[in-house]
């Protein structure tokens, strides 16, 4: 049964995944660690749209998790042709004051588990000659960002690895995109554990879910969210990436730093 895999399904980016392609009549196979909200969402999905909506719950940062995800669709006899690998989460605040044990759960989510079952997917894929992953980027992945620098990093690792796959994977009919929110309305900033956004929210997760369906369509290799958001990112090619890092460091750091200023030392040393 052709199936669409969606990581992090439960709430925000990856719920208004599961609710747009159920809509559109695909079969869709949800994971998360909130079972109780993939219960409630796969019987909604299963009633309003003529699909099979399953889930199953599961913490994908656990190391053992991908190939545990990959034998399940094997034991259920679905033939994933589309994977979303979505699921993420992020970390604000000065590098050296964040937990270690949850910067590097991060690490092991956004890119360990996204890597893990790229490479499961994609091989069955590519013997059919058929097939779509998306990989949930972020704008934060095209520049440094001081106050989330681990989050950034996840990012643009998940950004040049789905590039990279696009052109690898064309000649076999297989589409990687990397899809770039920027701020968009959902849990992520409570679960990164702060109280509000310091960048404005700008998006609904439908309107990240919009974008991705024009990537889609156009097949392309990495797509942003939002005009000011494109803007942004291509007007930061102008200038130096040191230049970048200052003035996003400047903007985060009222909300992030301990209040210590920048001293002559530390400023202004040109790369
Ligand atoms: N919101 C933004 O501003 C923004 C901007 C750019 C990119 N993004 C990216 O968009 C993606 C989706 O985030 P969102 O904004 O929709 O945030 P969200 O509402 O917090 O959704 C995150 C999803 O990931 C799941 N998840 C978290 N940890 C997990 C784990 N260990 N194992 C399995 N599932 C896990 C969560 O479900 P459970 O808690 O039930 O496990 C939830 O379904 C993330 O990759 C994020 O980095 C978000």
């Amino acid at each position: 049964m052709n199936t669409t895999l969606i990581t992090g399904a439960s709430t925000g980016i990856g719920e208004a995944f599961a609710r747009r392609l159920a809509a559109l009549g695909r079969n869709v196979f949800l994971v998360a660690r909130s079972e109780d909200k993939l219960v409630a969402l796969c019987s909604e999905l299963g009633r309003i749209n003529s699909i099979r909506a399953q889930y199953v719950a599961m913490d994908l940062s656990k190391p053992e998790s991908p190939a545990r995800l990959f034998e399940e669709t094997e034991r259920r006899g679905l033939a994933i042709d589309m994977l979303i690998n979505n699921a993420g989460f992020g970390s604000m605040g000065e590098f050296t004051k964040l937990d270690l044990a949850r910067e590097l759960e991060m690490i092991d989510l956004n890119v360990k588990a996204l890597v893990d079952l790229t490479c499961r997917f994609l091989l069955p894929m590519r013997a059919r000659k058929q097939g779509t992953i998306i990989n949930v980027a972020s704008t934060a992945g095209f520049q440094p960002v001081p106050f989330m620098a681990t989050y950034a990093a996840t990012k643009a690792f998940v950004l040049s690895f789905s590039e990279a796959l696009w052109e690898e994977n064309r000649p076999y009919g297989v589409h990687v995109m990397a899809l770039c929110p920027g701020t968009t309305e959902t849990n992520f900033f409570e679960a990164a554990r702060i109280k509000k956004p310091p960048i404005r929210v700008a998006q609904t997760p439908e309107d990240v879910v919009d974008t991705a369906m024009r990537g889609l369509a156009r097949r392309k290799s990495h797509i942003v969210s939002g005009w000011a958001n494109l803007l942004m990112i291509e007007s930061e090619r102008l200038v130096p990436r040191s230049f970048v890092a200052r003035v996003t460091g400047r903007l985060l750091r009222p909300h992030f730093g301990d209040g210590t200023k920048e001293t002559a030392g530390t400023k202004d040393r040109k790369d």
